[in-house]
């Protein structure tokens, strides 16, 4: 009797081997056959195990994000009206589209635009300033790491463009009328300008890092540095100099700023940060030297380690011969 599956010697075959073919095959091919079969069927059932897999933690992230932006509590409701601020319900979750649900929970990371400067600008100005607060607000969405934003101090035609503006009110921001300073710490506030002395070198999540929403065409300059120090709050300008030579003014736009900071947290690394947000026809280019720089202080410190290491050693064996010979003496006596 000849079964489609078996040869003369036994040997199960692989179903798409037909039963002429395997006449012809030797005892070693037809194990190789077999081989390569078990392989296949293996794989097929890995690739089967990990898209499980990922559905599996896709379900979960899911579940997770709807925890964390679903139906607040009686209590979240009430605490929410007896405080009547979007800023400080944190806890209580905006209602969210269903896009917006499947992009990953916000990082504890913290920008605020200080939008207290509505009076100073021009109509076309808010517009700009409005459309700017727009990019930022894109950028943290696409961002692998998104973070708090927060527009504060959020008044008149600001407020009123802002809410007119398509989908505003299911953004995942927060916003309130109060200014900045009333709602965080003074000691975790670090307001961004580019006269500060000061250069920011780390973005930390216990402190809160401030933009100016302030669009001026440079008419006023120094605004956001002199009411900060007037209020004694900490400065601090981005690090452009140490790793960007550039041709134009260092006074960025509100997105720009943003878009960095979001960077650096994403990538930690601040030529990378910067140069991504910068506009190419301000001419930056990342130092050459920068990482030259740090690779030889790198080489130096290594460099010193070793020489450390050296003398120790010299040190240690001259301090042996020493205590050797000492014991050879006594010895001799
Ligand atoms: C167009 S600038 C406004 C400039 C305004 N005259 C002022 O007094 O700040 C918008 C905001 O971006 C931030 N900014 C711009 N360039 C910066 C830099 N080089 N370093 C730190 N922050 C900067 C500041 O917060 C600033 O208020």
């Amino acid at each position: 009797m000849q079964n489609n599956n078996k040869n003369n010697n036994n040997f199960s075959l692989p179903n798409w081997l037909s039963s002429n073919d395997s006449k012809s095959l030797s005892k070693h091919a037809i194990k190789k056959l077999e081989k390569i079969q078990f392989q296949k069927q293996k794989q097929k059932e890995k690739k089967k195990r990990k898209k499980n897999q990922s559905k599996k933690i896709q379900n979960e992230n899911q579940q997770k994000e709807q925890q964390n932006t679903t139906t607040p509590t009686k209590k979240d409701k009430q605490d929410h009206e007896e405080k009547g601020s979007q800023i400080e319900d944190e806890k209580l979750p905006r209602k969210i589209s269903r896009k917006n649900r499947k992009k990953i929970p916000l990082s504890n990371f913290r920008i605020v635009i200080d939008c207290s400067f509505d009076e100073l600008m021009s109509v076309f100005e808010i517009k700009k300033l409005t459309n700017q607060i727009n990019m930022c607000y894109g950028a943290n969405n696409k961002a692998e790491k998104p973070i708090k934003l927060y527009l504060a101090g959020l008044i008149g035609r600001t407020k009123a463009k802002l809410e007119s503006t398509n989908g505003f009110l299911n953004w995942r921001i927060f916003y309130d009328e109060k200014k900045y300073q009333e709602i965080f710490k003074k000691d975790e506030i670090i307001y961004l300008t580019s006269e500060s002395e000061e250069v920011l070198d780390e973005i930390y999540e216990d402190k809160v890092y401030i933009i100016g929403g302030l669009v001026d065409h440079n008419r006023l300059k120094g605004l956001t540095y002199e009411e900060a120090k007037k209020i004694g709050i900490k400065t601090a300008k981005l690090p452009i100099d140490q790793y960007l030579s550039m041709r134009s003014r260092k006074v960025l736009t509100v997105d720009q700023v943003f878009s960095i900071i979001l960077n650096y947290i994403n990538c930690k690394d601040w030529s990378q940060a910067l140069i991504k947000a910068i506009p190419l026809r301000k001419g930056a280019k990342v130092k050459k030297d920068q990482n030259l720089k740090e690779n030889q202080n790198l080489k130096q410190n290594q460099n010193e380690n070793l020489n450390e290491n050296e003398n120790e050693n010299e040190n240690e064996n001259q301090n042996q011969n020493q205590n050797q010979n000492k014991n050879q003496n006594q010895n001799q006596n």
